[in-house]
């Protein structure tokens, strides 16, 4: 199993959370997980080095409090385990242009500043992704909705190059969790919370002061009516918050709505913002703990990085033969 994160952000928000990152640590007894920081990714758009370094290290901090466990999973930095590039490079040699041109984040996030100022690398990120996977010989791949496309073309590309070069690769799966897979903006619940688009208010994050996630659960924007009830058609909103205090909770949504029979939006907007300041009040603290020992994640990440070299480096010395080249 693995996934991978972009060190992007100085906190990950609720999408990434409840989307990705809270499967992480569920997978970790029944499989050999390896979970990656997307450093490499992270410069395919504008970014600052001091802020990337930051960032990575708070990410690493985030995953841990989330519950990612360095001694049972690989808990490692992407650019430390060089065969992601070595590999992805194979992969863009059997990578159609025209296929890469297809790919909806690329053509989502090159349209912002203009397809001529777009890197290369943009452009090639989704190979860059397959390779994270593949070089691991993942079957399962835990990410939001938004990363089904980039999985597709991993598979197509394990598939193409078993077929071409010899059985090489598993074809690994997506792991989207329905119910979570897309948590919405707080204010404009007809599009995704997400760190470039929504407004500061639509959005919380997991290292956000808790007085003011509370606050943000108590201004977000509901439907009309005043039933609290799912339906994600006509109460988006509503739905939304269902979805997060169902995954906060573990109750199921069908439970929620019997206990709120008859309460108003207000009462369970109130008991929600309740549950998001108890859980991001302790998260922070925990996050800031391991901030406070940067050494200890060096040594954590160091230490992932050589369990993940060790499993990358098997694979790529079978694709190299493979191809042809000589050993
Ligand atoms: P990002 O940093 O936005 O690329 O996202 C990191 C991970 O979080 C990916 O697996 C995304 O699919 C997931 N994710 C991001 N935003 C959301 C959201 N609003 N709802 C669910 N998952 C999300
Ligand atoms: N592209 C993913 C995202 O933005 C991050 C990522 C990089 C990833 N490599 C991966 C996710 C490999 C899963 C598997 O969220």
């Amino acid at each position: 199993m693995l996934s991978g994160i972009q060190p992007t952000a100085d906190s990950f928000h609720f999408g990434n959370y409840f989307g990705a990152i809270r499967q992480w640590p569920l997978m970790q007894d029944e499989h050999d997980t390896f979970y990656m920081l997307a450093d490499m990714h992270a410069i395919t758009v504008d970014f600052d080095p001091n802020e990337l370094r930051e960032r990575t290290y708070r990410s690493a901090a985030q995953l841990i409090a989330a519950g990612v466990d360095p001694e049972r999973s690989a808990l490692f930095v992407q650019s430390h385990v060089p065969q992601h590039a070595q590999l992805a490079w194979v992969l863009n040699c059997i990578t159609g242009m025209g296929e890469a041109g297809r790919m909806t984040q690329f053509k989502d996030k090159s349209s912002k500043g203009g397809t001529d100022r777009a890197s290369v690398g943009l452009f090639t990120y989704p190979m860059l992704m397959a390779a994270d996977v593949l070089i691991y010989q993942a079957d399962r791949v835990p990410v939001g909705e938004d990363q089904r496309q980039h999985l597709e073309l991993t598979r197509d590309l394990a598939g193409r190059f078993n077929h071409r070069f010899g059985k090489t690769f598993i074809v690994p799966s997506p792991y989207i969790v329905k119910e979570t897979a897309k948590i919405l903006d707080l204010q404009d619940p007809t599009s995704k919370m997400s760190k470039s688009a929504s407004a500061p208010n639509g959005i919380i994050e997991l290292l956000e002061d808790p007085k003011k996630a509370a606050k943000k659960i108590r201004s977000a924007v509901t439907d009309s009516g005043d039933e609290i009830r799912f339906d994600q058609e006509n109460k988006p909103g509503i739905s939304n918050l269902l979805t997060i205090y169902s995954a906060l909770t573990g109750a199921s949504v069908a439970a929620i709505e019997k206990e709120y029979v008859g309460q108003q939006y207000g009462q369970f907007k109130v008991a929600l913002s309740e549950l998001v300041a108890d859980f991001v009040g302790p998260f922070g603290e925990r996050t800031n703990a391991l901030l406070d020992d940067r050494a200890e994640l060096d040594r954590i990440l160091t230490s992932g990085a050589e369990k993940a070299k060790a499993l990358a480096s098997q694979t790529l010395a079978q694709v190299y033969d493979r191809l042809g080249f000589v050993l």
